[in-house]
């Protein structure tokens, strides 16, 4: 079991509040796109137009659930992660936090970042998709809900420590 699992659609701020998250504990943050971006050797966006989501989401699902046996660490997940049934069956054995937000905050923090080949075309109505399409995987796995929108990530960050065992490392 890893400290703390956080899920949500991209631009709920699962790497920004897990780096602080994992700052707090002293313990690594692992973001499992990154983890499969090094395996890869190209990123994300270069998967989906090279190999194709289907290969992303192949490469995805074994860099969560590798990701998901480290006892310590703080896991980011993609948004799409929670797509697959085996990875939801693993999360609800966590402690997973779903990051819930708003479109117009999550549009906000997305157009900073051109790196998510999904909301390259009409972003807006693309997040409500996803939304619509995950909320109820969101909901199926998470221990806890915390809203995003107008919070600073001090107080986000104090609000899921609540819920984090104690661990040998905090
Ligand atoms: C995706 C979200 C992205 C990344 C990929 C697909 C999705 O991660 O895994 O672009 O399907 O929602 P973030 O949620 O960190 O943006």
């Amino acid at each position: 079991m890893t400290r703390c699992v956080l899920v949500g659609i991209p631009g709920a701020g699962k790497s920004t509040v897990g780096r602080e998250l994992a700052k707090r504990l002293s313990v690594p943050f692992i973001d499992t796109d990154r983890i499969v971006e090094e395996r890869a050797g190209k990123t994300v966006s270069e998967i989906f137009i090279d190999d194709g989501e289907a290969e992303f989401r192949r490469l995805e699902k074994l860099a969560v659930l590798d990701s998901l046996l480290d006892p310590n660490a703080v896991v980011s997940l993609g948004g799409g992660a929670v797509m697959d049934a085996d990875v939801r069956n693993e999360l609800k054995l966590q402690t997973t936090i779903w990051l819930k937000t708003s479109i117009p905050s999550a549009l906000r923090r997305t157009s900073m970042n051109q790196n998510r080949p999904l909301l390259l075309e009409a972003p807006r109505a693309t997040l409500i998709k996803l939304l619509e399409q995950r909320e109820g995987f969101y909901q199926e796995v998470a221990t806890k809900v915390v809203v995003t929108d107008d919070k600073n990530i001090k107080n986000l960050v104090e609000e899921i420590l609540i819920d984090i065992p104690l661990g040998n490392a905090s």
